[in-house]
């Protein structure tokens, strides 16, 4: 972005300091490959000027450089440091050795922030907000107003509004991992780079609101954080109204995960399920609204959802849209029993903390249960006489002797024994079974033995099994 429309700021080159306000400039540095932009602003106000979050050792030649640009250095009377952070604060050592400091330069902050600024051994003293009525009268009708936003992300953070230009100074709130940084949020979806960045930093939703209400009690024409963009006037209330509706303290359930970005998708695809849940009543809305979001991330083309039944921990109850989500009961499908089986520990030292794709049985087996499961479902209820495994190895015509399971060994027999449906017969594969049957030859698929047993079995069991039937009705 060469110019902001609304807000007339020309973001074309970020070597200089930038006008963002009335008598307001960006002189933070952009840092390539640095998802964690650090911001500085000055407030040019003859020698009453103020530097808002001075910055750290990384940055601070670059913004001298760009206040110079604007006002002589030694016209900074005012430091003011919204909370202790070394990206704020570190540069308070170069201040004290720069030959231009002015001899009644301040620090301004919070006096539980001085109780930690204090062991850099800063040369210049404190001006502590909590002392002077939250406000710094800078005079020409210009007032800094200080406003407490308590743990957001330190006990005693506190922001600052321009009551000139309307700006608020918010620090480390509404600041973003930009890896596509722009000076200004583009638009609504700069929230995608705020809300991991509050998740992890601030502790909680209610602190959160907490500070954001407070906010809320301010003319705010425009935010500039500490990190991230500046947020312009048409955002503003957008941003707080999402970040309203975000969890924080994310990060204390992430001891071994670092990946911000996954972090906070799985939290937000957490609150969607939730939200689906408790929205909706009819499970066909429910189950289509939970694939949609499973979509957003997998190549998921449908949803079955089971659980285990009361009465019998080898049945489960299957919801599908094959059965409009009527639920039949059903033997647990493999990647079930393998995850429901487990509680929090085991799950956890399997998959070292992270989720990762379970293995799937081979996708004719899956479709074959759900065959299974719809005939025995009672509003169907079509008896299964038993199951036939076809293609259950493969031999070469020239080693008889020999069986390849390419489709993996055993799926018939566990079939099987997980829905109590007898195994009638497997039939395997070779390479004239094709060739006779497109030659309509059918009497040579006997001339193997293993295949002339497998249909000899399925005759035999077909007529045992209607005969076993009958005799029961
Ligand atoms: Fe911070
Ligand atoms: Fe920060």
């Amino acid at each position: 972005m060469d110019q902001d429309d609304n807000l007339n700021i020309d973001t074309k080159d970020v070597q200089h300091a930038i006008r963002i306000g009335e008598r307001v400039w960006w002189v933070g540095h952009y840092m390539p490959d640095d998802t964690f932009q650090c911001h500085v602003y000055l407030i040019e106000h003859g020698d009453h000027s103020v530097l808002i979050d001075p910055g750290g050792y990384l940055t601070f030649k670059h913004v001298y450089k760009k206040v110079q640009e604007v006002v002589p250095f030694s016209n900074i009377r005012y430091f003011i440091c919204q909370h202790q952070d070394p990206d704020i604060t570190a540069a308070l050592r170069l201040i004290d050795i720069m030959p231009d400091v002015r001899k009644d330069a301040v620090i301004v902050t919070h006096w539980r922030t001085m109780q930690l600024i204090k062991h850099y051994d800063p040369a210049l003293p404190f001006w502590n907000i909590d002392e002077h009525n939250w406000q710094l009268d800078l005079g020409g009708g210009r007032v800094l107003k200080f406003i407490f936003t308590p743990y957001l992300h330190f006990p005693a953070a506190f922001c600052t509004f321009d009551t000139l230009s309307g700006i608020l100074f918010s620090s480390d709130i509404f600041g973003g991992f930009t890896a596509n940084w722009s000076l200004v949020a583009r638009d609504q979806s700069h929230i995608e780079n705020i809300r991991p960045f509050h998740e992890h930093y601030m502790p909680s939703r209610e602190i959160l609101i907490h500070g954001l209400s407070k906010l809320e009690e301010y003319p705010i024409k425009m935010i500039a954080p500490q990190h991230g963009s500046i947020i312009p006037s048409h955002l503003i209330d957008f941003m707080i109204d999402e970040l309203k509706q975000t969890d924080c303290g994310l990060y204390a359930l992430a001891r071994d995960s670092t990946d911000i970005h996954r972090l906070s998708f799985l939290n937000k695809a957490l609150k969607d399920i939730t939200n689906v849940v408790v929205t909706h009543r009819d499970f066909w809305d429910i189950a289509n609204e939970l694939l949609a979001i499973l979509r957003k991330t997998l190549p998921v083309s449908s949803a079955e959802f089971y659980a285990y039944t009361h009465n019998h921990n080898k049945e489960c109850l299957c919801l599908m849209p094959e059965t409009r989500f009527r639920g039949i009961i059903t033997a647990p499908p493999v990647q079930y029993e393998s995850m429901s089986n487990l509680n929090k520990r085991s799950w956890l030292s399997q998959n070292k903390g992270c989720y990762k794709k379970m293995p799937l049985p081979p996708e004719h087996i899956s479709d074959v249960k759900k065959a299974i499961g719809m005939f025995l479902d009672e509003h169907v209820s079509v008896p299964v006489l038993g199951i036939v495994e076809n293609m259950a190895w493969f031999t070469p015509a020239k080693h008889p002797e020999e069986r390849y399971f390419l489709f993996g060994q055993g799926g018939g027999e566990n079939l099987s024994g997980s829905f109590k449906i007898p195994l009638l017969a497997q039939i395997p594969i070779n390479e004239t079974i094709c060739d006779s049957c497109d030659g309509g030859r059918l009497n040579e698929l006997f001339n193997d033995k293993d295949v002339k047993m497998g249909f000899d079995n399925l005759l035999k069991g077909i007529v045992h099994e209607r005969e076993r039937l009958a005799s029961l009705n």
